[in-house]
């Protein structure tokens, strides 16, 4: 069995792995090019992919012997899914190892932007802190604010849960609605609207899919409160980055914290750059290194089932196997 690796990974995911099969593993820091990748694809029984790995129909059409792509992270927007299952193909992904990590960035990102934390080291270090005042970088509370979710899955939870130590309001909108999650964590269940209307904190977690692409533009911002805080760890192109940049701009939101853009890496030209009241991270919400390497080790999992020719422990298409060649 052939395995094609693009990148390293974690030494227990690779200890797993390697004995058995014959994996190459790329070495680089960047994701290998788009022809590197269809010549290491050609003769691959296996992919273990990142979500910068474009893996569409083309790919697969050129890889006549893959059965799996096991992808090392929860979304898997990167992967051309009913065109893997058209041929055969699994798909893993690794949920829930990470959703606790990743709710934690969020909420940090959420109090980072509402005490302006990161605007604050700049200030200090820009010598710009010359006596203690009374309106010096004045924020807003998190305590007892209102928290709307766009998305109630499990970082959305996860998040619901972290506002409830800090006697939030949480309003979530989702296209399915969680009784259960509304009881346990009192959740108040909203349409889209009421939760952008009605929101200190708007936070993102959805899965990037075409309902979602640009969910978040000049129309939906413009609903939210002008003090309002929009947080984003999900995926970059849920939000329309040029509108986002107008309201934040034109004060028709207070500010925003991302950790993941359109594209990523951002562009050293965005706009967004030159904002003070816009926290840009690089895409890091489950960096922790227990997590990424539960990450690798579910990705291994999923890989090494795959090529068993089972359905993956974690598999967003297990009906592919009825359509293997
Ligand atoms: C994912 O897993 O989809 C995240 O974006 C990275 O952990």
């Amino acid at each position: 069995m052939q395995v094609f690796i693009t990148r390293r990974l974690p030494q227990p995911a690779l200890d797993k792995i390697l004995p058995e099969c014959d994996a190459e593993v790329w070495q680089d820091e960047l994701p290998p090019p788009r022809d590197v990748l269809l010549e290491k694809a050609r003769d691959a029984d296996g992919l273990l992919t990142l979500l910068t790995d474009k893996i569409d129909a083309a790919l697969m059409d050129a890889a006549p012997r893959l059965r799996v792509v096991s992808n090392c992270a929860v979304g898997f927007d990167n992967i051309d899914v009913p065109a893997a299952t058209q041929r055969g193909i699994v798909v893993g992904n690794t949920p829930g190892v990470l959703t606790e990590t990743t709710a934690d960035f969020a909420f940090a990102l959420l109090l980072a932007a509402a005490r302006r934390v990161v605007e604050g080291d700049r200030f200090t270090r820009a010598g710009r802190w010359k006596t203690w005042g009374l309106t010096v970088l004045l924020g807003q509370d998190v305590y007892g604010a209102t928290l709307g979710l766009i998305g109630l899955g499990r970082i959305g939870a996860a998040m619901a849960r972290r506002a409830r130590g800090f006697e939030m309001r949480v309003l979530y909108y989702d296209p399915v609605r969680r009784e259960d999650l509304e009881n346990a964590l009192g959740l108040t269940y909203a349409d889209l609207d009421t939760v952008l209307r009605e929101s200190d904190f708007v936070s993102i977690h959805t899965p990037l899919t075409p309902a979602t692409r640009h969910l978040i533009n000049a129309a939906t911002l413009a609903k939210m409160k002008r003090t309002a805080i929009l947080v984003n760890t999900a995926r970059g192109p849920i939000v329309d980055q040029a509108a986002l940049y107008a309201a934040l701009r034109d004060g028709v939101i207070a500010g925003a914290a991302l950790d993941v853009t359109d594209p990523e890496p951002i562009a050293l030209n965005d706009p967004l750059l030159t904002l003070e009241n816009c926290i840009l991270a690089p895409h890091i919400a489950s960096a922790s290194i227990a997590t990424r390497t539960k990450m690798a080790m579910m990705a291994a999992d999923n890989l090494l089932a795959g090529l068993r020719g089972e359905i993956p422990p974690n598999c967003v298409n297990p009906e592919a196997l009825r359509n293997r060649r």
